[in-house]
Formats: C-alpha cells, structure tokens, sequence
C-alpha cells in the first residue's frame, strides 16, 4: 500500500521541488470527488455532476494545496518570515504552515470583513495579525511593496509555487475520473486558483495524462465582479467573504483561461449563493463556506439557461468549509427552539 504524505510527495516530478527542498507539509491534497446524484438529477438523465471538496484539507481549503510549496520553498532559501494579505483562507492556511516551518508568518486583513474560523486560525497559529481599516485590494498592494523592500516572502497566489500546488487538484480529478470533465466550475477572487486549475489540466494534457480539456467556467459574487463588469470594483460587497476582491492579481490568466478552453466567467447573486449553501447542505450533505457555493449557483444558473446541451461531467470545486464561518448559518436558518425538558414536551415536537 502506497502511504499518502501530501501533494508534493504525490506530483513532485510536476513540482519545482528538488532533494534540497524541506517538505513542509500537513498532507494536504487527496480531497473527495464527490458524486451528487442531486445536482446531476436536476440537470437530466445524462449528467454526471461532481463535487470537489477542498474544505477536507488540513486548514479546511484549498490553499494548503499552494501553501505547502510555497513554505517549503521559502524554508529552503532560508526565509525569515513570510507575509500575505487574505480575506482570512490564505492567512490561515500560511499561519499554519508557516507554524511548522518555523517561519514567522505576517497577515494583513480587511478589517471586519472576515469570517471567524479563519481569523481564529490565523491567530491560534502565532501569526501577526493586522486589520487594516481597507478592502483586501488594499491590503494586497501593502504587502507587494514590503515584500519588495524587505526580506519578507509573498505568499499570495501572485507568488508562482502557490500556482504550482493549486494546479494538484486538476491532476487529482483527471487521476479519480480517468479523463478530464467536460466542464469545471469554479468560485473566482483573486483568480489565483482557476489560473493554477487550468495550467494543470494543461500541462497534464501535455503528458498524455488525459486526451482533451475542460471548459472553465468561473463565478463570481455579483456585487465583487470585476472580471465579468470589465473594470476593477472600487467597494466590492459580498456575503462570501472570501471572494469580496475587487481588483484580482490573475485577471488576465484567468480571462485567458476562460478563453483558451472556451468557458466563461460570469457571476452570481448573494441570494443565488445562500441557496446553493443551503442545498448543498441538505441535499449533498456538504457543508461549504458561501464562497464556494458560488460554483453550484452558478452551475444551476447555467442550467437554467439551458447551457449544457449534451451528456456532460460537470465538477464543481467547493473551495472551503463551512465551518469557516459560522456566523453566516446563524444568520440563515433558524436556532433551535427551546422547549421544556420533558418527555412529552419532545415527543410532541418531533411528531410522536
Ligand atoms: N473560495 C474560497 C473559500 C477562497 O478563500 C478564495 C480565495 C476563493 C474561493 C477564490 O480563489 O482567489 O484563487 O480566485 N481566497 C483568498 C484568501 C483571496 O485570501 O483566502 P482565488
């Protein structure tokens, strides 16, 4: 039996890595593709609907994948401490990794635009944390000037290693399904993570690992679209915290990958959103954070406008776990109604 130990491990021969890079690793990667038989039922009898979920990585997203180079990168050229501005994922993920690394980790976040299991693990994990009185836009251009003054390393997704690990899990999904999907759908922020997505689908093209390429479809929130408006958002506003960017540093990498593989990038509503979190949670029994339910909005929208015409395989990447942030549950369903603690009082609830 071959023992998992990360993503570096398991593609290094894709990875920029050599004998002299210290694996930093939480053995992230290796995430669930998961068939709904929900989702592909709403969309007719030839469709085959997947979901991947990135919230079961160590910090519960995505990031880990990237972050994990990155440290091990930046704790091979000996860094002293790494820095990244985040609407809370990515500095959660760095805080941690940077942790293991023995690294000191700094993060810049919008002040109170951030949801609290991500801040929680920020600060858990010894980082220095600073709430910047800004937008994530702000707080992205403070960290590229220090990181080019100052013997800091950027671990954004501008930093190429981080594209480098993300790009794992579209090797993940072709190695599960044994081909490309006919389409992936994708939340879209900074546009770090549908960049990395599409070059490894490429470079896993290249290799004779799959036979074609998947059409990239990217969602973003309605009220943070400045890729589908064609100009930076000067105030961008979202219930999905981890998506409210503005101005995204891979614009262009992203534009190219919806134009190489012939997808789209268009964007879905904070209503959109919240039902897609809800029907995911009680149909798939997948608890995302609301940014990731932006791909599954998306994917019924694009549904509804009758846009997939033939047999299809659909992934849908579901970014981070719910968990990140509670608060939002709270604030859309109801709490729990609180009755005597007596047995006649319970039967009587639950409809015995
Ligand atoms: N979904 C989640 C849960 C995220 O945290 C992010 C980005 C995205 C989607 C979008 O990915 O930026 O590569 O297009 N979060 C970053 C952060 C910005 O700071 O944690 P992207």
């Amino acid at each position: 039996m071959i023992k998992y130990r990360g993503i570096i491990q398991r593609y290094k021969e894709f990875l920029p890595i050599t004998d002299k890079t210290p694996i930093i690793s939480l053995c992230e990667g290796n995430t669930p593709l998961i068939f709904s038989p929900y989702l592909s039922g709403l969309l007719g009898e030839n469709f085959k609907v997947y979901l991947k979920f990135e919230g079961a990585n160590p910090t519960g997203s995505f990031k880990d994948r990237g972050m994990t180079v990155a440290i091990s990168k930046a704790k091979e050229e000996n860094a002293q401490a790494v820095i990244c501005a985040s609407t809370g994922n990515t500095s959660a993920s760095a805080a941690s990794y940077a942790a293991k690394a023995g690294i000191k980790c700094v993060v810049l976040l919008p002040k109170g635009a951030i949801a609290l299991g991500k801040l929680s693990q920020a600060l858990i994990h010894n980082a220095t944390v600073l709430a910047i009185d800004g937008n994530f836009d702000d707080c992205l251009e403070l960290v590229r000037t220090i990181s080019a003054q100052f013997p800091i390393q950027l671990v954004n997704s501008v930093n190429p290693y981080r594209i480098e690990g993300q790009k794992t899990a579209a090797f993940e999904i072709c190695d599960f399904l044994e081909t490309a999907p006919d389409y992936q759908v994708i939340p879209v922020g900074n546009a770090g993570n549908i960049t990395a997505y599409w070059k490894g689908y490429k470079e896993y093209l290249g290799k004779n690992k799959i036979s074609r390429l998947p059409k990239m479809l990217g969602f973003q929130a309605a009220g943070a679209a400045p890729i589908v408006k064609g100009k930076p958002i000067k105030k961008p506003e979202t219930i999905a915290t981890a998506i409210r960017i503005g101005n995204p540093a891979s614009w262009k990498q992203a534009e190219a990958a919806r134009d190489e593989s012939g997808g789209l990038i268009d964007m879905v509503s904070d209503k959109q959103i919240i039902e897609a979190y809800k029907l995911l949670a009680a149909k798939d029994g997948i608890f995302v954070e609301p940014a990731s339910a932006a791909s599954v909005a998306g994917l019924l929208k694009l549904a509804k406008k009758n846009y997939f015409k033939q047999a299809a395989k659909i992934v849908c990447i579901l970014t981070g776990h719910g968990l990140k942030d509670p608060d939002r549950v709270i604030k859309t369903v109801k709490p729990p109604k609180v009755i005597k603690a007596n047995l006649k009082a319970v039967l009587k609830e639950i409809g015995y």
